[in-house]
């Protein structure tokens, strides 16, 4: 088990020392502002430990995915004004993200302060996970905390090689307390969950879902599909889909889920369906046999609702990730408000949920019910690694772990 940061703290961290905070800051932006602030707020209370220790933090994100070149729309420095405001401290910007610029910015960085660095990805070293790279920032770096669980399953330079390279220096890398929470619900879930364990998956793709899926089917009583993900097992079932959303090529895989799992994985039995994607387009409700050649398949049924809000109900366990449908049109939200309703009171009273993914902590808060629900992960990916069974390379390299499985 790794360390946290509450043990180096007790372990009397010397007034002064640089921390590298490894943040996941990776947040939608909107006309230059943070959009969605649960991710920053969730790691000011390591960063307020860290400042009330007198440490001087170097935060490190990643945002977006500019492969590894600078493109200044996915800059770092509306997130540093934001935490700022989060913090009612001062946040030091530093438009660099390596090398001697951001040494000497370091080095006049004053005991208890905090400094953000420009986005990790504007460097292909980051996501190349380059041994120089994880190397400079260890120069300035006398421990190092993970908070970034959202980005834990990634083996890149900020999150496997500089902890790794802290750690050769005789410096410590630590758990900080968004990690640790993650970690600890989500234990709980696949370790010891409580009877009935429904999961309810959602979204567009099986294929990036095959392994959850596989990993969750033994561990539930019962898993619930909707979102265009259930139209691929239409498809495998012979049933025409239309002009929904497929993912032919994983039709074989499909159809060998639904043998494996039996009646216990649950699909909808009716369909909103619409001729266009566009807000206020026409729907119907189709019974699942009755989806026309040029239908699209928006969202689950009203009779699918009651069906998976029956076993949520009668829940002690809910896994949720992905929606049922486009929930961010208007129009199509019905099904996965519907799925985030019945979550939110099954929680009220008193089963565990997790929220999983950034789609179904959206519509979570679209419906309303966001404070009502458990735990919301700020992890997507990583969230479904983690219950898929699969060890996450950030937490493994606090331990010094080699294996991540040549994953990055
Ligand atoms: C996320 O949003 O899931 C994390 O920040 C990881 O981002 P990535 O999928 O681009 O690695």
């Amino acid at each position: 088990m790794a360390k946290s940061l509450h043990d180096l703290l007790q372990s009397g961290l010397r007034a002064g020392a640089t921390v590298a905070l490894r943040a996941d800051f990776n947040v939608p932006l909107a006309s230059g502002r943070v959009a969605d602030a649960v991710r920053v707020e969730r790691t000011v209370p390591s960063i307020v430990q860290l400042l009330d220790a007198r440490a001087r933090v170097v935060l490190l994100s990643h945002l977006g995915r500019p492969g590894g070149r600078i493109v200044p729309e996915l800059s770092l420095r509306p997130v540093s004004r934001f935490l700022a405001g989060c913090l009612r401290a001062p946040v030091r910007f530093i438009p660099h993200t390596a090398g001697a610029a951001v040494r000497e910015a370091v080095a006049e960085m004053p005991q208890g302060s905090v400094s953000l660095v420009e986005n990790t990805r504007f460097l292909p070293g980051e996501t190349g996970n380059d041994p120089a790279l994880a190397a400079d920032w260890a120069r300035w770096s006398d421990h190092y905390v993970l908070d970034a669980f959202g980005t834990a399953h990634r083996a890149h330079a900020s999150t496997d090689g500089l902890p790794r390279a802290v750690r050769a220096k005789g410096g410590e890398a630590v758990a900080g307390g968004l990690v640790e929470r993650e970690l600890a619900v989500l234990a709980q879930v696949l370790e010891r969950p409580g009877r009935p364990h429904v999961a309810i998956l959602g979204g567009a793709k099986i294929s990036g879902k095959i392994h959850v899926i596989e990993a969750l089917l033994p561990k539930v009583d019962v898993l619930l599909v909707g979102g265009a993900m259930a139209n691929t097992f239409f498809m495998a079932m012979g049933m025409r889909t239309g002009a929904s959303l497929v993912e032919a090529g994983a039709s074989g895989t499909a159809s060998r889920l639904l043998v494996e799992a039996g009646s216990r994985l649950v699909l909808p039995v009716d369909c909103v369906v619409a001729k266009s994607t566009e807000p206020g387009a026409h729907t119907r409700v189709v019974d699942r046999g009755g989806i026309c050649p040029d239908d699209i398949v928006v969202d689950i049924g009203p009779t699918t609702v009651r069906l998976f809000q029956d076993y949520i109900s009668r829940a002690s366990t809910v896994v949720w990730n992905g929606p049922m449908g486009l929930f961010e049109v208007a129009g199509f939200e019905g099904g996965t408000f519907g799925i985030a309703r019945a979550a939110a009171d099954v929680a009220d009273s008193g089963a565990t949920v997790i929220v999983g993914g950034g789609d179904s902590a959206a519509a979570a808060r679209a419906a309303g019910v966001a404070p009502r629900l458990g735990h919301i992960s700020t992890g997507g990916g990583a969230c479904l690694d983690l219950l898929a069974g699969k060890a996450l390379p950030g937490i493994e390299a606090l331990s010094g772990r080699s294996d991540h499985g040549g994953r990055t």
